[in-house]
């Protein structure tokens, strides 16, 4: 490993954990939303393949986590516009699986990922204004 490569490997290690602000502890809110990303990636993986039954399943897990009370990490309106987005969007995911709809499941999974983007942008920015 070159000398640089060993900086960058020291400077993501130490410096990620102190960027998101997280302790050393695993939070509750950290695992649920790292189920989140496994549960979206599942779901691509069932539309890809034609799989309503993986899409089904991963859709209503992802709802299920939506609802939890660990969800709520910030109270601003737009933060649960993006909330009943994400939401939603796994709703029709569920429901076009069921119906072996693979056009309305495939658009459903690219509105909820928007939503993935979206939210986490304004996590971002609110987090960094309370900063100042
Ligand atoms: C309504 C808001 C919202 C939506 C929608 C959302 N997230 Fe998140 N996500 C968060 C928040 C808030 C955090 C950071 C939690 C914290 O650090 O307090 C987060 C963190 C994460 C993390 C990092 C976990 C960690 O350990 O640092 C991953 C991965 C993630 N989200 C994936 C996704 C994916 C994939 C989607 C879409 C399928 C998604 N999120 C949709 C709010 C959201």
């Amino acid at each position: 490993m070159s000398r640089w490569m060993f900086l960058v490997v020291l400077l993501l290690g130490l410096g990620l954990p102190a960027i998101n602000g997280h302790g050393q502890e695993p939070r509750k809110v950290d695992i649920l939303m790292k189920k989140k990303l496994v549960h979206a990636q599942k779901v691509l993986e069932g539309v890809s393949t034609q799989n309503f039954k993986m899409i089904e399943t991963n859709a209503e897990e992802l709802i299920e986590i939506s609802k939890a009370a660990e969800w709520t990490v910030m109270k601003t309106p737009q933060y649960e516009i993006y909330s009943n987005d994400f939401r939603r969007s796994a709703q029709s995911l569920a429901e076009n699986a069921r119906k072996k709809n693979i056009d309305g499941a495939a658009l459903n999974y690219v509105e909820l990922t928007l939503t993935c983007v979206k939210c986490h942008k304004h996590v971002r920015e609110t987090r960094m204004t309370r900063l100042d």
